[in-house]
């Protein structure tokens, strides 16, 4: 019987090594490539079929944008990021490692296999997805401790196809959430980025612009009054929040494993919907409900970065979610300003807001007169002044 085994494949050095790794090493007689389009840039695919062609590797390549823009745009309902990070490469894993176990079992393969290091969130992402399976899960950079160095060589001996070298000075990992750049010189935290490391965003000039993005149910479906599917609307804003210079992160990230590293982010159209969504939930939610979504946002993120978006808590999260934002309807202005994008008007026919209840210019709001607020200011810091914690006057 012939041993197949598909490897997520994106055509970089290490999933390129794997391939003759996972005969040589592991006994397998086919290696099945597959490479999932999150919305990465055009050259990455070319990249990949090219090296798919010299390896002889059969290939396939899986179109799951519109899924993971979906995905996405569950984050923004949500309001998640983790660390200031809006989610972009955990999102895409889970999506991924289902497209290749779909693949893996069209094409009748014994296992999967990745080319993450054991340092990384990534082999937790897939694995988690492919571990539910019977397939056998093969991780060959972590398990035989390869390093990059050790990697260039071994191609090197075997002629392998690494066109892009060592892959440059950074670490990229682009879909259409999120583009993040790390290692190299950015792991000095210390050292201040050039802004060579910047693809989607321009430094943020004296210039300004305004768009329009509607919401229904929470979710953005519209774009200066034009209904976008997501993947339209989020490649658009990318494209114009860039040209302003939103959407820049630099922190310092807690790995899953506990390893702190320094990682740069872009994500323009990340950063207008999340802001978005926050203006028009804090006309629509009570403050109660804008308390509580603080929870959620931080439990989903968590999920999310850990790669368990199919986690039972997540479900539920959705469900309070989803309920909460039946009324997150209507339309927010954001202005694109000093790298910033800023919400600047909000609209909602369930606004929980009344222009004449919070106007100066009206003493009585229906049967309740401005005085009647005198019994709650008596009231109101009862327990300090009991407690003799506050200043009681003596
Ligand atoms: N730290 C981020 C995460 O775990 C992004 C990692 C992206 N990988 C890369 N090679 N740049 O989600």
């Amino acid at each position: 019987m012939t041993a197949r085994v598909a490897l997520a494949f994106s055509g970089g050095l290490d999933t390129t090594v794997c391939v003759p790794l996972l005969k040589e090493e592991y006994g397998y007689d086919e290696v099945v490539g597959v490479t999932v389009d999150v919305g990465q840039p055009e050259a990455e695919f070319a990249e990949a079929e090219a090296t798919a062609e010299a390896l002889d590797l059969e290939h396939y390549v899986v179109d799951a944008r519109a899924e993971f823009a979906e995905l996405c745009l569950d984050a923004v309902r949500a309001e998640a990021t983790y660390q200031g990070y809006p989610l972009g490469t955990a999102l895409a894993r889970p999506v991924i490692a289902e497209e290749i176990l779909g693949v893996a079992q069209d094409h009748d393969c014994d296992a999967l296999a990745h080319g993450c290091t054991g340092k990384g969130n990534d082999q937790l992402r897939f694995e988690t997805v492919w571990r539910a399976g019977d397939l056998d899960v093969i991780a060959p950079v972590r398990e035989l401790g390869l390093t990059r160095e050790w990697e260039m060589e071994y191609a090197a001996e075997r002629d392998l196809p690494v066109e892009g070298g060592d892959g440059g000075t950074w670490s990229i990992d682009t879909n259409l959430w999120s583009r993040s750049v790390e290692g190299g010189d950015l792991e000095q935290p210390d050292h201040v980025p050039t802004t060579e490391i910047y693809e989607w965003t321009d430094d943020p000039t004296a210039e300004t612009a305004e768009v329009e993005i509607a919401f229904e149910s929470g979710y953005p479906v519209a774009l200066n009054g034009e209904e976008m599917e997501p993947v339209a609307l989020i490649e658009a804003l990318n494209e114009l929040a860039g040209r302003y210079g939103v959407g820049r992160t630099d922190l310092m990230e807690d790995r899953m494993l506990g390893l702190k590293v320094r990682e740069n982010y872009e994500h323009p159209a990340a950063t207008t919907l999340l802001a978005a969504h926050e203006g028009l939930a804090g006309l629509v939610h009570t403050q109660a409900e804008r308390q509580f979504t603080q929870h959620v946002s931080q439990q989903w993120a968590q999920k999310a970065y850990e790669g368990l978006i199919d986690a039972p808590l997540v479900s539920a999260l959705d469900g309070f979610l989803a309920e909460t934002n039946e009324r997150v309807t209507g339309a927010v202005t954001v202005r694109f300003e000093g790298g910033q994008a800023r919400v600047v008007g909000r609209e909602s026919p369930h606004a929980t807001y009344s222009a004449e209840a919070a106007s100066f210019d009206t003493a009585a709001v229906g049967d309740i007169e401005q005085a009647d607020a005198t019994g709650v200011a008596k009231y109101h810091g009862f327990q300090s002044r009991l407690s003799g914690g506050a200043d009681d006057g003596e």
